[in-house]
C-alpha cells in the first residue's frame, strides 16, 4: 500500500476506527485532512503522527453542519489542491431503545450525522475527483444496516441508507476513475480503549472476539489503495464471521 502524494480525508478521526485509519494512512505516506468535533483529541493525534513527516491538517467540524463542512473542505482543498481519498467514518451509534420509545429528535439527529454528513463530504470532493479522474470513497457503515439490530432501528436505518447511497453513487462514477465502497464492521473493540489493536471476547462473532480498530483500518485503507482498483459498489462486512441477529 503506497499513499505517497495522495491526500486522504478521514472524518471522526479522533478515536476508534478513524484514528486507526489516520495511523495506517500515515505509515504509508498519505497527507491527511482529519476531521472531528473533538478537537482536543485531534491535536493529540496530529502530535503522534509527526514522526511520519506527512502534512496533516486537523479541523474541528460538526459533520452534520453543511456550512461547516463546506468551510473546512474549501480550506483543505485550497491547501492541498486535491482530495484523492474520502473516508466517511464519523457517526453516532450509542443508543439502544425500543422503536416506539426512540425520540423523533434522535431519528433526525442520527440521519443528520450518519447520512447527511456523507452527502456533504461527498459533494465537497466529487468535482475535484471527476476533474482528475481519480477518487476513492469509503463509507463506514455497519452490519446493523444489513441485518437490522433490535433496539437500534434508527441507527440500522441510517447505515442502510448509506449502503444504498454508496452503491448508487458507485454506478454513476465507475467510468470516471472513482470507486465507492462501504465497510461494515460487526462489533469493534470500544473506542474508549486507546490501543488500536485491542480486542475482547464477544459472542456476536463465531471468532469469539471483537475486531480491532486496526483490523477495520486495514480494510478501509486497502479499499483506498490502488491495489483495490477493480473493487467498487461493494459493502464488505468485517465481522469475525457474525452470528446473524
Ligand atoms: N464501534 C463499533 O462497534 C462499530 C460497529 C459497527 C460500525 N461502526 C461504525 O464505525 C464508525 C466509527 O465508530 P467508532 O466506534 O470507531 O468510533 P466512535 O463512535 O467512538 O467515534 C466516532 C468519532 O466521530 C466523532 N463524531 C461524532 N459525531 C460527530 C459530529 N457530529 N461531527 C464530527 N465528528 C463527530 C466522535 O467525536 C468520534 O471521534 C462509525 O461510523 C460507526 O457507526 C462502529
Amino acid at each position: 500500500m503506497d499513499f505517497k502524494n495522495k491526500v486522504a480525508v478521514v472524518t471522526g478521526a479522533a478515536v476508534g476506527i478513524g484514528y486507526g485509519c489516520a495511523l495506517k494512512f500515515s505509515e504509508n505516506g498519505a497527507d491527511l485532512v482529519l476531521i472531528d468535533i473533538n478537537y482536543e483529541k485531534l491535536v493529540e493525534v496530529k502530535e503522534e503522527l509527526k514522526k511520519y513527516g506527512n502534512d496533516v491538517r486537523i479541523y474541528k467540524c460538526d459533520v452534520s453542519d453543511e456550512a461547516n463542512v463546506k468551510e473546512v473542505m474549501d480550506d483543505a482543498i485550497a491547501h492541498f489542491g486535491k482530495i484523492d481519498i474520502l473516508v466517511n467514518n464519523a457517526a453516532i451509534w450509542r443508543n439502544w431503545s425500543l422503536f416506539e420509545e426512540t425520540p423523533i429528535d434522535l431519528w433526525k439527529k442520527m440521519f443528520d450525522i450518519n447520512v447527511m454528513s456523507v452527502v456533504y463530504f461527498t459533494n465537497a470532493v466529487l468535482p475535484g475527483m471527476k476533474e482528475k479522474s481519480y477518487g476513492k470513497i469509503i463509507n463506514v457503515c455497519s452490519v446493523a444496516g444489513v441485518y437490522g439490530n433490535a433496539k437500534m432501528a434508527c441507527y440500522s436505518a441510517s447505515k442502510a441508507a448509506v449502503v444504498a447511497m454508496t452503491k448508487a453513487l458507485a454506478k454513476e462514477v465507475a467510468h470516471l476513475g472513482i470507486t465507492a465502497n462501504c465497510v461494515s464492521p460487526g462489533s469493534v473493540s470500544p473506542a474508549e480503549n486507546p490501543d488500536p489493536n485491542f480486542t475482547q471476547k464477544s459472542d456476536l462473532a463465531f471468532m469469539g472476539r471483537t475486531g480491532s480498530d486496526m483490523e477495520n483500518a486495514n480494510l478501509i485503507c486497502f479499499l483506498a489503495s490502488d491495489e483495490a482498483s477493480y473493487i467498487s459498489c461493494q459493502n464488505i462486512q468485517i465481522d469475525g464471521c457474525r452470528r446473524k441477529q
